[in-house]
């Protein structure tokens, strides 16, 4: 009989987390779902149920070194082994760069990209014992392109591609497999956390203008989201190949940003980009 394999997700409780728990679950991985508050768990549990699968549920707050050292020896106490991390959990905050507090730019930094090193320090001692794994982090599209509003977002992210990039080549004598997965915009929760900076929605902001026609342009851009399930899927297709790709593009807008990010001048691309997020004039 062949082993199931093992899979850690983090930042399960909505989104992409979930539908890859459900997903990979469906496809006999067995999945270690993890979450920061389990009074959350009820979306990935009826979700599980309506697919006929079990999932294990578990808290891990990324940014809470016992939480991860608690979930990950949980997992490795009953499994022996970890096959897969996907590291997910992440957050979006938008603002003018002046307008954010050094505080909210730390605690970006603390989920989004240091979150991800210490889960996934907390799994390699495993991993490289079996010579073998895939680590999967969810980066985003603003982690090749960094996009107005969001700038501290699209730090984290340019910080999640450099370790990934790092990882892959430092990793590889030790038969582990490092990919990044690169989503447009998704159908999630994610923008619902789009509010840290609520100083550039201040009417004394210098940016309150600015904000608001960004605001009523990602407004359009949000309305053709793609659903969830084509990043549990590009992570589905990542841990099926001996040799990952550095990078999966998916989502709406995804491939289209990066396209031209790679054949437009800096200047003309630039035009593009505040015509795409500034361009609506509001009185
Ligand atoms: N949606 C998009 O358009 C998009 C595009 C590119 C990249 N991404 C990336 O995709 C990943 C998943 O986001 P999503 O779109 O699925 O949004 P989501 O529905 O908001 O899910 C984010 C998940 O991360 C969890 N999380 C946040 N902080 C955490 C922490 N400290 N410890 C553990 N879990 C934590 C959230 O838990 P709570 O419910 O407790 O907050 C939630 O389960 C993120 O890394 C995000 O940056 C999203």
């Amino acid at each position: 009989m062949i082993k199931q394999k093992i899979v850690l997700i983090t930042g399960c409780s909505s989104g992409m987390g979930l539908s890859t728990a459900v997903y990979l679950a469906e496809k006999k991985y067995r999945v270690y779902a993890s979450m920061r508050d389990l009074n959350k768990k009820d979306s990935l549990l009826s979700e599980a149920t309506k697919a006929g699968v079990h999932i294990e549920i578990l808290q891990l707050d990324v940014t809470d070194e016992e939480s991860i050292k608690n979930a990950v020896g949980l997992v490795l106490k009953q499994e022996g082994q970890i096959d897969i991390l996907v590291n997910n959990a992440g957050f979006g905050s938008g603002g003018f760069m002046e307008d954010y507090s050094m505080e909210e730019i730390r605690s970006q930094f603390e989920t989004n990209f240091f979150g991800l090193v210490r889960v996934t320090k907390e799994v390699l001692p495993a991993m490289r014992e079996k010579h073998s794994g895939y680590i999967v982090n969810i980066s985003s599209i603003g982690g090749k392109i960094a996009f107005p509003v969001i700038s501290i977002y699209n730090a984290s992210k340019f910080a999640v591609e450099a370790v990934t990039e790092s990882l892959r080549v430092e990793l590889a004598p030790f038969g582990i497999k490092v990919t990044a997965i690169e989503p447009g915009s998704v159908k999630t929760n994610f923008n619902n956390a789009l509010q840290a900076a609520d100083m550039s929605r201040n009417p004394s902001s210098p940016y309150y203008d600015y904000m608001k026609r960004f605001e009523k342009n990602i407004e359009k851009i949000s309305s053709q989201r793609s659903d969830p399930i084509v990043v549990a899927k590009a992570i589905h297709t990542a841990i099926n190949s001996k040799n990952p790709k550095r990078n999966y593009l998916v989502g709406n807008g995804a491939s289209m940003f990066w396209f031209l990010r790679s054949i437009l001048p800096n200047r003309i691309f630039e035009k593009i980009m505040y015509n795409i997020f500034f361009s609506h004039h509001i009185r």
